[in-house]
């Protein structure tokens, strides 16, 4: 039997690099032919507490990321929504899969690097960068690593940032099963993404099964050489799920673009302009890639060219936006909902956490 995992942090609405990258994929493997498959989709917070959150501020969030998940599609009859720390398994295992993991790999991690980096450009005496930085946020793999391999998680549907971390999976699942008997499943990553496409995480995985839409990296709009990021202080550098038309409309004339004249793919010299054929492409009927909607607006004046952009944003938000606002109210459903995720998330993790307790000896 496959099972596909994923999870999402709840730091805010989702925005539209969750939904190109991720969400979409999500509801398109889900909506597919799927007895022989298990879909269970978390809501990470011990993940998203790896920086510092307030705890009203991260209790709605969380609401409000379940509301989004079921607003895109996922379907609460086929698919296990819960919250990652309503199942203790998932810290156990990530207990365990520490004591075999790699110091030296960890430190090696791109995000972990970034975020060193961003400390000690701030660092205001010796030796604070160190006192700055927590555990959580170093072992933050691992964690991930445990959510997938505490599934049994056959692949994992994520956008490329998430690349390294799930590398980082598969390792640990190496070194556990090395030390303890073949006991836990390797993952494997679902990406896939437009050929040709100028992209400098070149993996591709060949998924010829199950089919889903190409995963966009999505940049964003006030500075489209950095991804979309729910943590900028810009809110008008992403797109929120639940954005009206004004905010949409708003958002992508202010997008930060070149001044060449029409319209072009060529995410190194124009991003701006890349970044939102990218987006167009996410909800273009005919699903052209962003090369092909190039050559149609090739002629096009980038002023009236991003106002096509954020009608078919506004377009293909808008049931989405309409669903959320009634999930949001309906706090009873939502209760419900998470509470039947809970109880099958943690059967399913203790079939696992059974067989590894026994083959630790704990
Ligand atoms: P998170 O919450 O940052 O993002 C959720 C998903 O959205 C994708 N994504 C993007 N895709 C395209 N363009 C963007 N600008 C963009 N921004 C985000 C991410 O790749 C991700 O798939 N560590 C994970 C959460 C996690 C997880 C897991 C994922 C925890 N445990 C186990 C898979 C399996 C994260 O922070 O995602």
């Amino acid at each position: 039997p496959r099972v596909v995992f994923s999870g999402i942090q709840p730091t805010g609405i989702p925005h539209l690099g969750n939904y190109a990258g991720a969400l979409r994929q999500w509801v398109q493997l889900q909506d597919q032919e799927s007895e022989n498959t298990k879909f269970i989709y978390s809501i990470v917070d011990l993940h998203a507490i790896t920086t510092p959150q307030k705890p009203d501020e991260l209790k709605q969030w969380k609401r409000e990321s379940l509301a989004a998940l079921l607003a895109v599609g996922i379907d609460p009859r086929r698919s296990i929504v819960f919250y990652q720390s309503s199942v203790p398994a998932h810290s156990e295992l990530m207990w365990i899969l520490a004591c075999t993991a790699s110091v030296g790999y960890l430190s090696r991690m791109t995000q972990w690097k970034q975020k060193l980096n961003i400390a000690s450009e701030c660092q205001l005496e010796e030796g604070s960068v160190g006192s700055r930085l927590k555990l959580g946020l170093f072992s933050y793999p691992v964690l991930q690593a445990a959510d997938v391999l505490v599934h049994r998680a056959s692949h994992v549907p994520v956008g490329h940032d998430q690349q390294q971390h799930l590398e980082f999976a598969r390792e640990c699942a190496t070194n556990f099963n090395h030390a303890y008997g073949a006991h836990l499943v390797h993952p494997k990553t679902i990406i896939r993404e437009y050929i040709g496409s100028n992209d400098d995480f070149g993996i591709r995985t060949p998924i010829n099964y199950l089919f889903v839409a190409p995963v966009h990296r999505i940049m964003s709009l006030s500075d489209p050489t950095s991804k979309m990021s729910k943590s900028h202080k810009l809110a008008r550098s992403r797109i929120l799920i639940t954005d009206t038309y004004e905010e949409i409309r708003g958002k992508i004339l202010a997008a930060l673009t070149d001044s060449a004249p029409g319209i072009s793919y060529e995410p190194a010299k124009r991003p701006g302009i890349s970044n939102l054929l990218s987006i167009l492409s996410i909800f273009d009927p005919d699903q052209r890639s962003p090369e092909q909607l190039a050559q149609v607006y090739s002629t096009t004046h980038p002023r009236s060219f991003k106002e096509t952009v954020s009608d078919a944003v506004t377009a293909g938000l808008q049931g989405i936006r309409t669903r959320y606002m009634e999930l949001i109210d309906d706090g009873r459903y939502l209760d419900q909902v998470v509470a039947e995720g809970s109880r099958k998330a943690r059967q399913s993790a203790e079939e696992t956490m059974s067989i590894v307790r026994s083959a630790t000896g704990l």
